[in-house]
C-alpha cells in the first residue's frame, strides 16, 4: 500500500530523527568507552560505564528498533519496496545486524556499569572487556555509515524479482 504524501513525508522525519539520531547515540556511547579504557582519571572512568548503559538502554537500543520499524514501513510504503533496490536490502541487512550485535552486547554493558559502581577500574582490571566496548561501539558507527550513505546516493542495483516488477509495470503481458 503507497502512503500518500503528507504521511510519507511525516514517517520520513520519523526515520531520518531516528536513524540519524542512533548514530550520534552510538558515536557518543563510543567516546564514553574510550574514556572508560584510557582515561587516568578513576573518576571519568567509574562514571563512564554507567552512563553507558544509560544511553544504549534508553536510548541506542529504542532508536535502533525505531529506525529498523519505521524503516520497513517507509520501504513498503513508497515506491521503494523492501526487496526492489539492493541499497534499501542493504540498509536492512546491515541496520538489523548492528541491532542484533548490540543486543548481545547489553549484557556486558550492564555488567560493566555494575562493577564501576561497586569497585574502581584502575589499570589493567577488565582490559579486555573495556576493549571490547570500545570494538563494538567504533565498529557499530562504521557499519552504521553505510546505510547512511547508501540513502543518499540511493546505488541504481535492482534486485531480480525488482527488475521483474518493473518489466510487468512497463509492459503488461496481454494474454
Ligand atoms: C541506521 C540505519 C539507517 C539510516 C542512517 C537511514 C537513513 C536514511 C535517510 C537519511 C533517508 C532519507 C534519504 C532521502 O530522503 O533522500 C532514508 C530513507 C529511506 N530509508 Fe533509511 N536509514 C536507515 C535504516 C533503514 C532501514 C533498516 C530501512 C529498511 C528496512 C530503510 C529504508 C529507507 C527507505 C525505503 C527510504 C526512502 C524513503 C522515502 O523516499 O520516502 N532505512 N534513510
Amino acid at each position: 500500500m503507497i502512503m500518500t504524501p503528507r504521511l510519507r513525508r511525516f514517517m520520513l522525519t520519523a526515520h531520518v530523527t531516528s536513524s540519524v539520531g542512533l548514530l550520534g547515540a552510538v558515536a557518543g556511547f563510543l567516546v564514553l568507552a574510550i574514556a572508560g579504557l584510557i582515561s587516568q582519571d578513576a573518576q571519568i572512568v567509574r562514571a563512564a560505564y554507567p552512563a553507558m548503559e544509560l544511553i544504549a538502554r534508553f536510548v541506542i537500543v529504542p532508536l535502533a528498533f525505531a529506525a529498523l520499524l519505521i524503516g520497513l514501513v517507509q520501504s513498503l510504503g513508497t515506491k521503494w519496496g523492501l526487496f526492489r533496490h539492493y541499497w534499501v536490502l542493504a540498509k536492512l541487512v546491515l541496520t538489523a545486524l548492528a541491532t542484533i550485535v548490540l543486543l548481545l552486547q547489553m549484557q556486558l554493558i550492564g555488567y560493566m556499569a555494575d562493577v564501576a559502581a561497586d569497585t574502581t577500574l584502575s589499570g589493567s582490571y577488565l582490559r579486555e572487556a573495556r576493549m571490547t566496548l570500545v570494538a563494538h561501539a567504533g565498529g557499530g558507527l562504521l557499519v552504521l555509515l553505510v546505510p547512511m550513505a547508501l540513502s543518499v546516493y540511493k546505488p541504481r542495483g535492482r534486485i531480480r524479482y525488482g527488475w521483474r516488477k518493473l518489466q510487468e509495470r512497463r509492459a503488461p503481458l496481454v494474454r
